[in-house]
């Protein structure tokens, strides 16, 4: 775990401690003659008070329970704000856990140079769709991004990916092939989580983007893993973004035409990046 969370963790468990020991209000004193004690008056409210000539109250049993309660909700805000804190880290683990890669860490929108007018316009639909990304996790709306090496895909879902964490949201960036290994291995005895923990990993942020789907997701339980990941998330309306070297006809070979089918549904799109490879173009 992240320090930072740990430390939160350390400071909301110690808040907790101290609203529940301090919620426990001080009895009341009887307005007898008890012996050993003696007659006070409140410095808030004026009004006179018996206690306990060994205690200093100077505050009437009233008055001290309104000043303890007063404390106490102090107590619970600090504590709201701390636990707002930690979900906090926990999105921004979430999202270097989005594992963007160094390389397209801290870009901007402003650093993707179309090559083409196609890749303008590529661009343009994956910025309207982290802009409208509140509208995407009403309807689930999805994309597809499609096409040869170098062409900027991971470039730009690294790009929706951090702007939808900006805003608050949870996204998580990963691999095909890091999924599926994460679910064969709640299989094996001793696992640490079973398979539905390893699931909803992956059901649960309000993005995902799964990444280099290629020709060796063939096989039945990959397939199924796949598959079952990407229903689950369209049952719920989450938005997944899925990347490939692939064509439309091979995905469809491999999640089956029934799951492809769905990333066109509520305005899904599928962006096909069909120039040259940026990563040449550098060179020449
Ligand atoms: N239009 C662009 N403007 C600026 N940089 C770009 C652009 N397109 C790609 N790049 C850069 O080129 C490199 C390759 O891009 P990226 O990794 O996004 O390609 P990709 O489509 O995911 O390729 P692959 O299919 O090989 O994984 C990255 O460093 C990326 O930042
Ligand atoms: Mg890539
Ligand atoms: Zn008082």
């Amino acid at each position: 775990m992240e320090p930072e969370i740990i430390e939160a963790q350390k400071r909301l468990e110690q808040k907790r401690s101290e609203v529940s020991t301090r919620q426990t209000v001080p009895t009341r004193i009887g307005s007898g003659q008890e012996p050993g004690t003696v007659e006070r008056v409140c410095r808030d409210c004026g009004s006179v008070f018996r206690c306990p000539e060994a205690i200093n109250y100077t505050r009437c049993p009233d008055c001290r329970q309104r000043m303890n309660e007063e404390r106490v909700e102090a107590l619970q805000r600090e504590r709201g704000a701390i636990e707002a804190e930690m979900r906090t880290a926990e999105q921004k683990r979430l999202f270097s856990e989005v594992q963007v890669g160094k390389r397209y860490q801290g870009q901007t929108w402003d650093d993707y140079l179309p090559s083409t007018e196609a890749a303008r316009k590529v661009s343009d639909v994956c910025r309207k769709y982290a802009g409208n990304f509140r509208e995407a996790t009403e309807t689930g709306r999805c994309l597809v991004m499609i096409g040869g090496p170098g062409t900027g895909k991971n470039m730009l879902s690294a790009l929706i990916c951090q702007d939808v964490a900006g805003q608050g949201f949870t996204a998580l960036h990963t691999t095909a092939m890091k999924l599926v290994r994460r679910v064969k291995e709640s299989w094996g005895k001793g696992s640490e989580e079973t398979e539905s923990q390893a699931i909803r990993n992956f059901t649960l942020p309000d993005l995902l983007v799964i990444d280099e789907i290629g020709v060796q997701f063939g096989s039945t339980a990959e397939q199924i893993i796949l598959t079952e990941i990407i229903n689950d998330r369209y049952e719920a309306m989450r938005p997944t973004i899925i990347i490939s070297n692939l064509t439309v006809p091979q995905l469809e070979e491999i999640l089956g035409k029934r799951v492809v089918d769905r990333f066109y549904e509520n305005g899904g799109r599928v962006l096909v990046f069909n120039w040259q490879s940026y990563r040449r173009q550098k060179i020449a």
